[in-house]
């Protein structure tokens, strides 16, 4: 009786020293920030959101997956070698030998215009959808991975839904964003019934608002008429600080802090880990 009321004290004493040292695990969320279009506000959204968090202690990794490679640009990496084109186009180039630290606080996976070929590459080869989820398997170490994917429903972009636990969709607020919308959640729908079914939309991010414009307000109004996805709240409104930080390598946070630009992306911050 004695030693079982011991032994449940080492066992106890054992789970309270691990929770001290490791704190409580908390699942590692992985985003794929999305929208057909392009410049919609994805790059900046995965920058300054990332960026956001990491200020406020999450680890945050982003992994640019548009053969533009301008998050890689924007956060002043340059050379990058390997990149993530590697790591999809070759399965002996781990993941981890391409994170790079930045001044701005996230950890990048780099991209580069290699990827386009990965593109073409993937056109042929069994289990295409699957490469990225299975070359992100057993990462570890980040509470938030964003991936940054290119303007297009592509393979890449199936890739990167595939390989995600979530979705976030930058909206410009004009009409054509409105059509392009229907079609992106339709690709969702297939993405889940077909490939994952546990994907989310975590929600929409009116982008690039523009306050004097009626047309943006009535947009944002038609929009929370017409869609059951969650709308953030906090619109990311037009603000050039946000266009000038790339050009520093910087995120619009630590360029102009308390711009407009930088004040919206900590409150989209605080509302993401609100949740609903
Ligand atoms: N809220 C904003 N205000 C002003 N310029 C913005 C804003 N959001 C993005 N931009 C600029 O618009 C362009 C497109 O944005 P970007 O994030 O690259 O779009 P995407 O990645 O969807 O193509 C970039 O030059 C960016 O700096
Ligand atoms: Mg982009």
């Amino acid at each position: 009786m004695l030693l079982k009321q011991l032994l449940f004290a080492i066992f106890l004493l054992w789970g309270l020293q691990t929770l001290l040292t490791k704190g409580i695990k908390r699942p590692m969320r992985i985003i794929t920030i999305v929208n057909q279009k392009g410049g919609t506000g994805k790059t900046t959204t995965a920058i300054n959101l990332g960026v956001a968090l990491a200020n406020k202690g999450k680890r945050v990794l982003l992994i640019d997956f548009d053969p533009q490679a301008s998050l890689t640009y924007s956060l002043g990496i340059k050379d990058a070698n390997p990149t993530i084109a590697d790591v999809m186009l070759n399965g002996k180039t781990r993941l981890t030998s391409t994170l790079t630290p930045t001044q701005e606080g996230p950890q990048v996976v780099p991209g580069s215009l290699t990827l386009a070929d990965v593109e073409l590459s993937l056109s042929t080869k069994i289990g295409r959808e699957n490469i990225l989820k299975n070359r992100l398997d057993g990462l570890e170490g980040f509470d938030f991975v964003f991936i940054d994917s290119p303007p297009s429903l592509s393979m890449l972009t199936v890739n990167a839904l595939n390989a995600s636990h979530e979705v976030l969709i930058p909206l410009q607020m004009e009409i054509l964003s409105l059509q392009g919308l229907t079609q992106l959640l339709n690709t969702i729908v297939e993405v889940k019934e077909v490939l994952n079914k546990g994907l989310k939309i975590t929600g929409i991010i009116p982008s690039m608002y523009d306050n004097r414009r009626n047309l943006s307000r009535e947009i944002l109004q038609t929009l929370k008429a017409n869609t059951k996805e969650r709308i953030f709240n906090t619109v990311i409104r037009e603000c050039v600080k946000i266009a000038e930080a790339p050009s520093f390598a910087k995120s619009v946070l630590s360029y102009a802090p308390g711009s407009n630009g930088a004040v919206d992306f900590i409150d989209l911050a605080k509302e993401f880990l609100k949740g609903r």
